[in-house]
């Protein structure tokens, strides 16, 4: 394995201690579940660089950081063409770097979206598309630091309660690190996709008869009674690792922030993670201003809309989940009251958005030739919605995280064009809007003249415009 480049003089991987979000306890320990030991609330890590601590913040010289990380993109080291352990100095020190359990995670495109543009009128729009991570989701980000922590631990299993692409993640990740994994998920509410990546992978799965919420009760229980290391976002870990997703959006901005960056609200790890970078960001001198972090959920999965709306963020609402975007089918967010406080932080909205405008977002997203999975598909929706009420300006900047890969879900999208996708659900009336958008697959005899007319008949119903 090629040696890590050496970083710039004074550029290291950073110390860090746990720090609950609560009560501010800090400990250089975690235990089993991840919570505070005197209060039960959640924990984050902390660094020599974070004012929270009480102390001095030792704050590492920018110039170094910024070339260091450059300068790693010409490394061939494992650790260093790792899109999340080339940010190091910000993530948890490994006892030995060389050890990071790494699929070469991160580095993934920010796309431009002229066509999506053009349909909310917010002219500088891109979207960072973490579905192009090693195992199709965002997870691996998050999954390389943890794993990474786990078998540096000893850990000789892992184990989470999953929607499925965490599942994916983790069992990918054990596999390379050459530890076993153990999957919860809830029976029949994941896609085929996901929950063959934890197969092959070579995960134990257990498809439990409960949701995602009671999946994550047993594991938490789990966790307290077996030698099994947990690697749900509760583990601090994972929101270290998925910071990287905003460290290398601000890069590929050339660090001048945008407006608004707009999220999928699930579980809540990733928002809280990316809130927690540009939190981090900000309190460095990397940046300048903070953009406004959003969080878009699902209706049928709304916990932290209402959590906002009908308690001010002070408990938690909770609600029984149901939605097709089965990645963020979650009715009780673990890490709501990060989130809730990141959003607070950077001045963000939180929407809620439904079945069909899931769906017709998903289109247009697939139109512009990029695709993602449903729950990412959220962010779109929710932009129509918070330009509609003036949150977002037509001449502000925007960033969508494209959380998944569109062959996550193949069912959703072969249903949505065969026009099935709200069979049982919805009333013709309520899907029309979606007509235009469907492509279903044509089956013909297989005769040259046949194939024509549909050519004839599909330019004349839906013209192509080059540069249009
Ligand atoms: N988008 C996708 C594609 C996801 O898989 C998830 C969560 C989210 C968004 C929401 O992110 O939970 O950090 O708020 N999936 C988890 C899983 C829960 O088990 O795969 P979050």
């Amino acid at each position: 394995m090629p040696p890590s480049t050496s970083a710039a003089p004074g550029v290291r991987a950073a110390s860090f201690r746990f720090r609950c979000i609560a009560c501010g306890h800090v400990s250089d320990t975690a235990s089993q579940n991840f919570r505070c030991s005197d209060c039960s609330d959640l924990l984050e890590i902390t660094y020599p660089f974070s004012s929270n601590l009480g102390e001095k913040p030792v704050t590492p010289a920018l110039a170094d950081l910024k070339s260091a990380w450059k300068q790693r993109r010409l490394s061939a080291a494992p650790v260093d063409q790792s899109g999340v352990w080339r940010f190091r100095e910000l993530l948890p020190k490994l006892e030995t770097e060389q050890h990071a359990i790494t699929l070469r995670e991160g580095n993934t495109p920010l796309y431009e979206m002229p066509q999506c543009a053009r349909i909310t009128g917010v002219t500088d729009l891109l979207a960072k598309h973490q579905g192009m991570n090693p195992t199709g989701s965002f997870k691996d980000t998050g999954m390389t630091v943890a794993a990474s922590f786990a078998r540096q631990a000893g850990f000789r299993w892992v184990a989470c309660a999953s929607t499925g692409n965490t599942s994916a993640s983790m069992a990918a990740y054990a596999a390379r690190g050459s530890m076993r994994s153990l999957v919860l998920v809830p029976d029949g509410k994941i896609s085929w996709s996901k929950l063959s990546q934890a197969l092959d992978y070579g995960a134990v799965t257990c498809q439990l008869r409960t949701d995602f919420d009671g999946c994550l009760r047993l594991l938490q229980e789990l966790v307290l009674r077996a030698p099994v290391y947990q690697l749900n976002s509760i583990n601090p870990f994972r929101i270290e690792g998925q910071k990287t997703l905003a460290l290398e959006l601000l890069e590929q901005l050339d660090w001048q922030p945008p407006d608004h960056i707009i999220v999928p609200g699930g579980n809540l790890g990733n928002s809280s993670a990316i809130g927690k970078a540009l939190l981090e960001m900000h309190e460095l001198g990397l940046i300048s201003r903070l953009p406004k972090l959003s969080v878009i959920q699902a209706e049928g999965a709304n916990a932290l809309v209402r959590t906002l709306r009908e308690a001010g963020g002070k408990r938690l609402v909770s609600v029984q989940a149901e939605t097709r975007a089965t990645a963020i089918r979650i009715g009780n967010p673990a890490s709501w009251k990060k989130a809730a406080r990141v959003l607070e932080a950077t001045g963000g909205a939180c929407e809620e958005v439904s079945e069909v405008e899931i769906a017709q977002a998903k289109a247009e997203i697939g139109a512009e030739g990029i695709g993602c999975e449903p729950a990412s598909a959220v962010t779109l929706a929710g932009l129509k919605k918070l330009v509609k009420q003036g949150f977002v300006k037509p001449d502000e900047s925007v960033v969508l995280i494209l959380t998944g890969n569109l062959l996550k879900d193949p069912d959703f999208t072969m249903q949505f064009h065969r026009g099935d996708l709200f069979q049982d659900t919805l009333g013709e009336a309520e899907v029309a809007g979606l007509q235009p958008l469907r492509r279903p697959p044509i089956v013909l005899d297989a005769k040259l003249d046949a194939i024509l007319g549909v050519l004839a008949a599909a330019e004349k119903s839906d013209p192509v415009h080059l540069n249009g």
